[in-house]
């Protein structure tokens, strides 16, 4: 077994002392993984003034954000609470980018309010926009690029038919509307999709910045938002990022050269920096065998990690207990009362109760999509840094689940 691969310590930390010091189901975390993506996607693009906004839907535990910063990336919110646990975070307003889609417009109030920057995504919005600040507050505007692409249809969001920014074939409209209520234009944003193997992708998504933006004479920076693939196992491709870095450099460059401009390079990672970072732990309830398949029933489910029920996404699992066992086919389930496969004829070394299971890139919208569905309490989180375990969330107890209920007495 390739132990790089499969991992049993995490900056010398053994996985196994953590589950028995912190309790599982948890999800674990690798602070220098996370640091060292940020570091690629800054070496990718030293040629350009770049800002990284990390998109803090991926994973947004305080401490990871507080890492993040540290490391010199500002991020990418896409609702107020996200915005307030960035500053909570210690993150300068100016380095928060918030990009929702469809909210109330007392939710943009309080962004102005915060400092934050605002990434419009209508018409409507703008409009909106431009009558209570006119040219007082700097925004940004997120074009819907017409271009396909992503992992799977549900994370592919910048088509023509998709509810998220504001068609590109609408520019003369933007145009007008920045006019009409002399709105400041400080930025201009895409985000195609997630889960993006193809670095022309990325570069079809700056080229149309580049056209739009000849048409805003004050804008200070082009994002060119996220998605860039990670591998989910062995031998799966994943975002050359250097090559993205390469093109999108030198795209940019040659734009601000021929129009005379000085501007930032934004993007916005967010299953990059955090999603082979992240390692969650289980432990096998029961191995169970049926005619037709073997099941191990593990102590979580989708409640836990909803992205194989929600994308029939492909995560690792190993067997942290037993590297060495005899080779078996199994069905990881959760114990959730849905079909919750979380991992489909998977050849692991033998898995005896008690075993723990790891589940791979689990750092990138895992915790952040867990409920409490079934009345399941979410796990605790713990981040490794420089060569110890830290707890960074609580497990969730009975009465955090129960604290908000108000009870009537029939
Ligand atoms: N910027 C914006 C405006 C976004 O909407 C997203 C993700 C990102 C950046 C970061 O994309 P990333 O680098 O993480 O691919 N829950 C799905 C992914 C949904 C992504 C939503 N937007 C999944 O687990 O695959």
């Amino acid at each position: 077994m390739n132990l790089n691969q499969h991992p049993s310590e995490i900056q010398g930390v053994s996985l196994e002392s953590i589950a028995r010091e912190f309790g599982l189901p948890l999800y674990v975390y690798d602070g220098e993984k996370i640091v060292s993506q940020i570091r690629s996607i800054q070496e990718a693009f030293s040629d350009v003034p770049l800002k990284i906004k990390y998109a803090t839907k991926a994973l947004s535990n305080i401490s990871i954000l507080k890492l993040i910063r540290n490391a010199g990336a500002g991020i990418d919110a896409v609702s107020i609470e996200e915005v307030k646990l960035g500053i909570m975070a210690g993150f300068d307003p100016v380095e928060i980018m918030y990009t929702p889609s469809g909210v109330s417009f007392s939710e943009i109030e309080e962004a102005v309010k915060l400092g934050v920057m605002v990434n419009l995504d209508s018409i409507p919005l703008m409009k909106q926009f431009g009558k209570q600040y006119g040219n007082q507050v700097p925004a940004c505007i997120r074009i819907n690029p017409h271009i396909l692409a992503g992992g799977n249809a549900k994370i592919s969001v910048g088509h023509k038919h998709s509810k998220f920014g504001i068609s590109i074939e609408q520019l003369p409209e933007i145009i007008a509307t920045v006019a009409a209520y002399d709105l400041n234009i400080a930025g201009l944003h895409v985000h195609t999709g997630s889960d993006i193997l193809d670095a022309e992708i990325f570069l079809r998504g700056a080229n149309v910045l580049f056209e739009a933006a000849k048409n805003f004479p004050d804008l200070r920076f082009i994002d060119c938002g996220g998605g860039f693939k990670v591998a989910y196992k062995a031998g799966d491709p994943a975002t050359d990022i250097r090559e993205v870095g390469d093109k999108v450099s030198k795209a940019f460059q040659d734009f601000c050269k021929e129009y005379g401009r000085s501007l930032e390079l934004w993007l916005e990672p967010g299953k990059f920096l955090v999603s082979e970072a992240g390692y969650f732990l289980v432990e096998a309830n029961v191995v169970k065998e049926t005619p037709t398949i073997t099941f191990v029933g593990v102590d979580s489910g989708l409640n836990h990690l909803i992205r194989p029920m929600l994308y029939d996404a492909y995560h690792d699992v190993y067997n942290l207990s037993n590297p060495k066992g005899g080779n078996q086919s199994y069905h990881v389930v959760g114990y959730i009362c849905e079909t919750d496969t979380l991992a489909a004829d998977r050849v692991l070394p033998e898995v005896r109760q008690g075993d723990i299971l790891v589940i791979k890139n689990a750092g990138a919208y895992g915790f952040s999509m867990a409920s409490n569905y079934n009345s399941r309490l979410r796990p605790a989180e713990v981040l490794v840094w420089n060569g110890k375990a830290h707890l960074i969330r609580k497990r969730e107890s009975f009465e955090d689940l129960v604290k908000n209920q108000v009870q009537l007495e029939f």
